[in-house]
């Protein structure tokens, strides 16, 4: 539930994503901070050898004043907040958008001293998927800013991963996104493997919609290495204190998961529906969740206005709420397992879904990177076009579209690289997310994902 800046008739959604900061001074040293990058083996996350579970929150201070910006171009914003990761025992944070024509070398590296990894979305309210209108959006101007942002963010040790789009689907009228969120993945591993990139993971944040949730996990996981996600990634209400392992359910979704051959973790998580004690931290970093989940992010760092936020910040104060308390208790109570915490050492893929009244796929096939774009992808994208660009999501015509599928492993997009980069989608498409949640008078319409609505 990414709040987003609504555009067009959902406006009244609190907007909110990330308007914290920018404008970094330029005279920033391009030196960085190193940490150990985290790599995937099988169906879990590595530093090193160790195995590497994510215990973080979702960040975007600002999100609810309705314009969009990013939260790690400023260092008076992030240096205000990373004392409180700190306190909260975290190690990553989940950032919905950034700014790709600004510079990150200060906050990214003051992160990095911290201890603390990055997933980030690539998508911004204006450079997104569609999901009203995938095929237009998919094209050379979207792919144009998504691969300016990995350019942006592929040289910091402590880049974990790439969110390739946020709830593009969130209902099952709009399953016919999945191609496109696929080829955004592919097209993105193929960016990062021909521009010689570490390989950075890659993968989609699926909303928490129970008919197409498991659906898309297997569609974003079957097919050819060039195509599968790197890791898949769920937002998840479903526990709500006070609850248990079996009450909320997570035991079975546990069980659907099992034998689920890439990382999966939860990009959202935390249920406000009674106050939050966040009992769950106990089962997701316990030998009954760890086989098939890799940890997860508190949705959300700051309260935006729908009741969500672990601290409040005014100005230059942040003051924690309760539930920031509770889960930094939660946090140190909870160790993670010894040795690799019954994950498994060896990647599987899924089974591609068939189509069904549920899911509105008809075939394997997905759309061919456009032609404008493979240029990207031989000579870079150039410089981003930030978040106050023209948009991309009324871009598409005859010259910036996909005019063709691409086969699973028909080679249309060839790797280049030697790593393990693979091609994926990633696309974040408008979603909404109605969660309508009674907090005090609150209504809140978040609208998840990819921002661009019309
Ligand atoms: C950076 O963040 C601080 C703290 O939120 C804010 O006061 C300042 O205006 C921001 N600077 C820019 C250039 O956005
Ligand atoms: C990444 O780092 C390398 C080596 O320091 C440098 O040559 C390259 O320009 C950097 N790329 C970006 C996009 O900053
Ligand atoms: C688990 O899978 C079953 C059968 O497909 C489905 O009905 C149920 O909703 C799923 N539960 C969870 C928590 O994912
Ligand atoms: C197609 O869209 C691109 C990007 O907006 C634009 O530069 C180009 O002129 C358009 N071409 C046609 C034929 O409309």
């Amino acid at each position: 539930m990414r709040q987003k800046v609504a555009t067009g008739i959902l406006a009244l959604a609190f907007s909110a994503a990330c308007v914290a900061a920018e404008g970094t001074p330029v005279l920033i040293p391009r030196a960085s901070t190193t940490v150990t990058p985290i790599t995937i083996t099988g169906n879990a996350f590595y530093k090193g050898s160790d195995r590497f579970y994510i215990r973080g929150v979702d960040y975007q201070p600002g999100g609810g004043t309705g314009v969009e910006s990013d939260p790690i171009s400023n260092l008076t914003a992030c240096e205000r907040d990373i004392p409180y990761f700190t306190k909260l025992g975290i190690n990553t944070i989940r950032v919905y958008a950034v700014d790709n024509s600004k510079n990150h070398d200060t906050c990214m590296n003051a992160l990095a001293a911290a201890g603390i990894y990055l997933v980030l979305d690539t998508d911004t309210s204006k450079y997104s998927l569609n999901r009203e209108d995938p095929s237009e959006s998919y094209n050379s101007v979207y792919l144009q800013s998504v691969f300016a942002t990995i350019d942006a963010f592929a040289n910091y040790s402590n880049t974990l991963a790439f969110l390739s789009g946020n709830e593009v689907i969130n209902s099952a009228a709009n399953t016919n996104c999945a191609p496109y969120v696929k080829a955004v993945t592919r097209d993105m591993k193929q960016y990062i493997g021909s521009r010689g990139y570490r390989s950075i993971p890659v993968g989609y944040s699926a909303a928490d919609v129970a008919e197409n949730q498991e659906l898309m996990a297997d569609y974003m996981n079957c097919g050819t290495t060039d195509q599968r996600s790197d890791f898949y990634a769920i937002n998840d209400y479903s526990w709500c204190d006070p609850s248990s392992f079996t009450t909320s359910g997570w035991d079975t979704l546990v069980k659907n998961y099992t034998g689920y051959g890439i990382p999966l973790f939860m990009s959202e998580y935390g249920c406000i529906t009674n106050t939050r004690t966040f009992e769950e931290v106990a089962a997701l970093y316990n030998t009954e969740m760890t086989g098939v989940f890799s940890g997860g992010l508190v949705y959300e760092y700051s309260q935006e206005g729908n009741g969500y936020g672990l601290v409040t910040i005014s100005g230059d104060t942040v003051t924690p709420n309760s539930d920031f308390t509770a889960l930094q208790s939660a946090y140190s109570a909870q160790a993670n397992p010894t040795g690799n915490g019954g994950a498994s050492s060896t990647s599987a893929s899924t089974t591609c879904p068939t189509k069904s009244s549920e899911w509105d796929v008809a075939n394997d096939d997905l759309p061919a990177i456009p032609a404008a774009a493979e240029v990207y992808i031989s000579a870079g994208a150039g410089a981003g076009p930030g978040l106050s660009g023209a948009g991309s999501q009324n871009s598409g015509n005859s010259s910036t579209e996909s005019t063709g599928t691409a086969s699973a492993g028909s080679g249309t997009v060839t790797e280049t690289a030697t790593s393990s980069s693979k091609k994926s989608e990633g696309a974040r498409a408008p979603t909404f997310d109605f969660r309508a949640l009674t907090v005090g008078v609150v209504i809140l319409f978040s609208m998840a994902g990819g921002m661009a609505l019309l």
